[in-house]
């Protein structure tokens, strides 16, 4: 099937949702194979507690790599998975189907957001390369810093990813074995927006900002998908210069910490700032 790729677009010219289409690759069926195959290895083989299985975002097994800052750490660094766990995620992460898959995500957010992919990839070099070192980046040649494997039944319920950054896309690659015709539609439900979302795609969608689910699957049918996302807290740690929010408060001279609460006060302005529209291009 032909896949297209689509800005949506508001009436004020802000690039609010992109349809990313499959890149013109001849092994890219091929690949969304060994995707296939690889998801379905690390659901049979992760061991899930009940809150990873069953969750705000629906009935499916879902695990995250990656970094983030937040949730009571005192600065940025890997997500923890157990030992078992960690081990299986990192043989998947090392596989060039993986290596693949975050090349074309990273190719689509500079594609169709490219003010988003300068963020992404400026806070990335200096959260990691200047300020932690030791931090094992999850993904090469890809700027997103995070991302949840959705394993095997991935059909999410209706909700917002309050924790990603405000202004940024969450980047979804749909993968697995099902009609796209009429399962696993994405709808955006503050846009209005419904799509079909076929195996070996992305959406890119402001994930904390617009509610989203997806259609139910039949029951013979299994999808994966991968979600890339930018947390909130490591925003926050880059803009207040290597600091958490205490951090800056407590040390910012008067002057400093006014311009902090007015930037603060006007973060919604400086997120559709990210997304205006600046080509004449589709
Ligand atoms: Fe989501």
């Amino acid at each position: 099937m032909r896949s297209v790729t689509q800005i949506v677009r508001t009436a004020a010219g802000h690039r609010v949702m992109g349809l990313y289409a499959s890149p013109r690759d001849p092994n890219w069926a091929e690949l969304m194979e060994a995707f296939d195959n690889l998801m379905e290895w690390l659901f049979r083989c992760l061991k899930l507690p009940p809150g990873l299985l069953d969750h705000r975002r629906g009935r499916y097994a879902t695990i995250g790599v990656g970094y983030g800052f937040g949730g009571g750490r005192r600065r940025p660094g890997s997500y923890v998975n157990s030992a078992h766990n960690a081990r299986l995620l990192q043989q998947a992460l090392g596989s060039p189907v993986i290596h693949r898959i975050a090349r074309y995500v990273d190719q689509g957010l500079l594609a169709l957001f490219p003010a988003l992919h300068s963020l992404c990839t400026n806070l990335d070099r200096s959260v990691v390369d200047v300020d932690n070192p030791e931090i094992q980046r999850s993904f090469q040649n890809c700027c997103y810093p995070a991302c949840h494997f959705n394993l095997h039944s991935s059909s999410t319920a209706y909700h917002s990813d309050y924790w990603n950054y405000i202004g940024g896309m969450c980047a979804i690659v749909s993968g697995g074995k099902f009609d796209c015709k009429r399962s696993a539609h994405f709808i955006a439900w503050s846009l209005g927006l419904a799509f079909e979302f076929p195996p070996g795609t992305a959406i890119f969608v402001p994930s904390a900002a617009v509610p989203h689910s997806n259609t139910p699957l039949a029951k013979h049918e299994r999808r994966h998908s991968l979600a890339f996302f930018l947390p909130a807290g490591l925003v926050r740690w880059y803009h207040n210069g290597f600091r958490s929010d205490k951090e800056f408060r407590d040390l910012a001279a008067p002057s400093e910490l006014q311009a902090w609460l007015d930037y603060r006060k006007n973060l919604g302005e400086v997120a559709l700032d990210l997304l205006q529209d600046t080509s004449t291009g589709s």
